[in-house]
Parts: C-alpha cells; structure tokens; sequence
C-alpha cells in the first residue's frame, strides 16, 4: 500500500558547478522506509543524534511512519534515485492542547552530508508545517551536534534551555540543547 499526502515535490540542481545530478526534495512513501530506516540505524549506531540505541526494525518503523499525517509529514531527499536524506515533523505530545507544536528530526546519509541537504531537508520541513498550520517547531540537540545547532540557528530557531545529563549513551551523560522556531502569524 502507498500511504501519501499529496503529490508534491521540489527540484533543485545540488551542484554549484551545473553537473547533472539532480536533487529532489519530495513526500516520503511507505517504499522509501527501507532507505530511511537505514540512514536512522546508521545515526543510531555512531551518533548521539537520537538517543535511540538499539536499530529500529521495519515493522516499528511502520508504525512510525503510520503516526505521522499531513499536518506531521516527512520528506525525503531523492539524488539520482536513491534515498540519501530525511526530514520530518513528529507530534510533541499526544496530549490536545499541544496539537499546534511538532518536533522536527533530519537525518542525511553520512557520505552526503556537508553539501547543502540538510538545509534544504530542513527549509522544506519548515515550510511544509507553516503551511500546515503549526505554530512552533522544537529540535532536541545532543550538546557537541555543532553541524546540527548551526543549522538550526540558520534556520532561525532560537535556542530557549537546555536539558542537563538526560541521555546516557556511549557511557557518558549528555546535555540536550531544545531550539524552537515560532511561525511569524
Ligand atoms: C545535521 C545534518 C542533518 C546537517 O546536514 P548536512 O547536509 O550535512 O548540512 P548542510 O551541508 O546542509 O549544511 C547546512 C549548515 O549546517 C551547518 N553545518 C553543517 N555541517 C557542519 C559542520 N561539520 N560543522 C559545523 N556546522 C555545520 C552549517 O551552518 C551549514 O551551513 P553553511 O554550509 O552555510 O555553513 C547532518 O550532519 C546529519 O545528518 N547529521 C547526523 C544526524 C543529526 O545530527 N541530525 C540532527 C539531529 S537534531
């Protein structure tokens, strides 16, 4: 079955020098949680952005990906045909008067990172949930992640606390940066 939202997708050369490959920026679809599901595992392996620390299997990633609708959408990062980025916008809380805030998450395949993806998964996300209707956005960001508060500070997300020895991985204590970006009305 092929759960979408809408068609919709953007296009935009990746390359500063006009080579040919193009990336596309578009709704995520049931067939793309393998790719995306092996980007999370490889962050959840080696990083400490997401305080997951045992792999997701598929089937709880399709209860993942069932959880999330228009208003919570994820889109991936499509180059030349594969799958090498994600972006999504989760619930905050399941409790109702929190229906208007999400969290957003982004994850780029290692060897693609560091040459605009991230930005334009973000941007993307970002827009999508103005369009949506949210009225904020907060990101958890383990402390060191500088590539990931940079971004989000480009972005225009305000740093507002920070959550002290919250997650324990790699055997050591981790601080939690939250930044949150609130939708000009
Ligand atoms: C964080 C992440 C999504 C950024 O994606 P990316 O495609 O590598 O980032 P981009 O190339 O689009 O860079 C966008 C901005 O991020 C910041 N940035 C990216 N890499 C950086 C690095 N190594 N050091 C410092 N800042 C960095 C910069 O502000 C950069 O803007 P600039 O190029 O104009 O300076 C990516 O590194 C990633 O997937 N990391 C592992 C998962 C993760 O940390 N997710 C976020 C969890 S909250």
């Amino acid at each position: 079955m092929r759960k979408t939202w809408g068609k919709h997708s953007m296009k935009c050369n990746a390359r500063a020098d006009g080579n040919k490959s193009m990336l596309m920026i578009r709704r995520a679809t049931l067939e793309d949680l393998g790719a995306i599901t092996e980007i999370y595992n490889e962050a959840v392996l080696q990083t400490v952005a997401t305080f997951d620390t045992e792999l997701k299997t598929i089937e709880e990633q399709k209860t993942w990906f069932s959880n999330h609708d228009s208003k919570h959408p994820i889109l991936v990062a499509e180059q030349d045909g594969l799958v090498v980025g994600w972006s999504s916008l989760s619930k905050w809380s399941d409790r109702c008067a929190y229906s208007d805030t999400a969290e957003a998450s982004l994850y780029v395949k290692k060897e693609h990172q560091g040459k605009g993806i991230g930005r334009k998964l973000l941007e993307a996300i970002i827009t999508e949930g103005q369009k949506a209707g949210l009225h904020t956005v907060i990101a958890r960001i383990a402390e060191g992640n500088e590539a990931s508060i940079n971004l989000f500070k480009s972005e225009k997300f305000e740093h507002i606390g920070t959550m002290k020895e919250v997650g324990r991985k790699f055997d050591k204590l981790w601080d939690v940066y939250l930044m949150q970006k609130i939708y000009d009305t």
